[in-house]
């Protein structure tokens, strides 16, 4: 069986995993104040080209969003997203755990529109209501699309005209930059959104996020937050290890890049088999419309995973390929298709 369920049902990429070796008998302080941390923060620092960003460590994707809407807002506060937006639909109630309510905006494609943030915050009218103070996006968004700099620029615009944070969630932000449809930058993500994460998780570390903080009055007592929310590892320099391996020259990006590409052939395949799209991506994750038919023999071979029915007898999927995905894997998927669907 092979797996496109998912970018991380593998462990790490090589250059991860020998530095964790190189370093496994060095010795260091913990939580995070070692020298691995240091250089790795140094390193992020330079690649969105601000000296004076705050950078964090967290280990995964639901306690970044957390961490992050926690400590930003204040009790009566709440967050906009989009419908589809990890933080409504797959974080357990973390969020409003934290005692802030997620507010879904109107959305097209994933992504929130300027005229739902604009309806919500217009009608939270007083203090009968929870007042929205942030704006949250996630880049590559759950359905793989992808923002614009023209789109994350006015939606900055209207950040500005309410007074609300601009969060973007990165768990996918690799395959969001290399997407052949991406004009954005990491420096230009540090200009327009007051704090972000780059995810390592989906894109060849072990685990790890890096929270990057630009808006001065988000960097006050952020590692109190993490503590008080769990998230500080003893051994935090393992969070340390990875980002500086994959900051290091061009390994992030050269990891996000082969998992897009695979995808993209898979879903070049698919095109040329007249095999409908639920949406169409530039990014690792990708979604056909298979007769169930074929879907089932597909199933025998490969996993992926259903994301809803189409028709009576049509299902979406998802398939995610990842850093590690092998091309004669892609290869061999797309000649089963093309056998089983003649
Ligand atoms: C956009 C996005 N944000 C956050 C997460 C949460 O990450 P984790 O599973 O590490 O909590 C995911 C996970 O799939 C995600 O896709």
């Amino acid at each position: 069986m092979i797996s496109f369920k998912n970018d991380y049902s593998e462990g790490a990429c090589p250059e991860i995993m020998q530095a964790m070796m190189k370093t496994n008998r060095l010795q260091s302080d913990g939580y995070g104040l070692d020298p691995f941390c240091e250089g790795a923060k140094e390193r992020i620092r330079q690649k969105v080209g601000n000296a004076d960003c705050d950078v964090h460590f967290l280990v995964g994707g639901t306690q970044a969003n957390l961490t992050i809407i926690a400590s930003a807002l204040r009790p009566y506060e709440a967050v906009i997203a989009a419908e589809s937006g990890h933080i409504n639909v797959h974080e357990t109630g973390a969020i409003e755990g934290t005692g802030h309510k997620v507010i879904v905006a109107d959305s097209a494609q994933g992504k929130v529109t300027l005229e739902g943030i604009r309806k919500v915050v217009t009608a939270h009218t007083d203090e009968h209501m929870v007042k929205p103070a942030m704006v949250y996006i996630s880049n590559a968004t759950e359905i793989g699309t992808v923002y614009t700099k023209a789109e994350l620029s006015s939606i900055r615009r209207i950040c500005d005209e309410y007074g609300l944070y601009l969060f973007m969630d990165g768990a996918r932000l690799g395959s969001a930059l290399m997407a052949s449809d991406n004009d954005l930058k990491l420096s230009d993500i540090a200009e327009l959104c007051d704090i972000f994460y780059i995810g390592g998780t989906k894109n060849g570390a072990l685990f790890g996020e890096a929270v990057v903080i630009v808006n001065e009055r988000l960097k006050k007592d952020f590692r109190y937050m993490i503590k008080h929310h769990g998230g500080m590892l003893a051994k935090g320099r393992l969070l340390g290890i990875q980002f500086y391996e994959l900051m290091n020259g061009t390994v992030f990006f050269d990891l996000a890049k082969h998992a897009n590409a695979m995808a993209q052939k898979l879903q070049d395949a698919f095109l040329q088999l007249n095999c409908p799209l639920f949406v169409k991506t530039t990014t690792n994750q990708i979604f056909p419309i298979f007769d169930d038919e074929i879907l089932a023999e597909m199933d025998k071979r490969y996993a992926c995973t259903i994301w809803e029915k189409v028709s009576d007898h049509t299902t979406a999927v998802r398939i995610v390929t990842s850093w590690a995905t092998k091309e004669e894997d892609v290869d061999r998927y797309i000649d089963d298709l093309r056998r089983i669907m003649k």
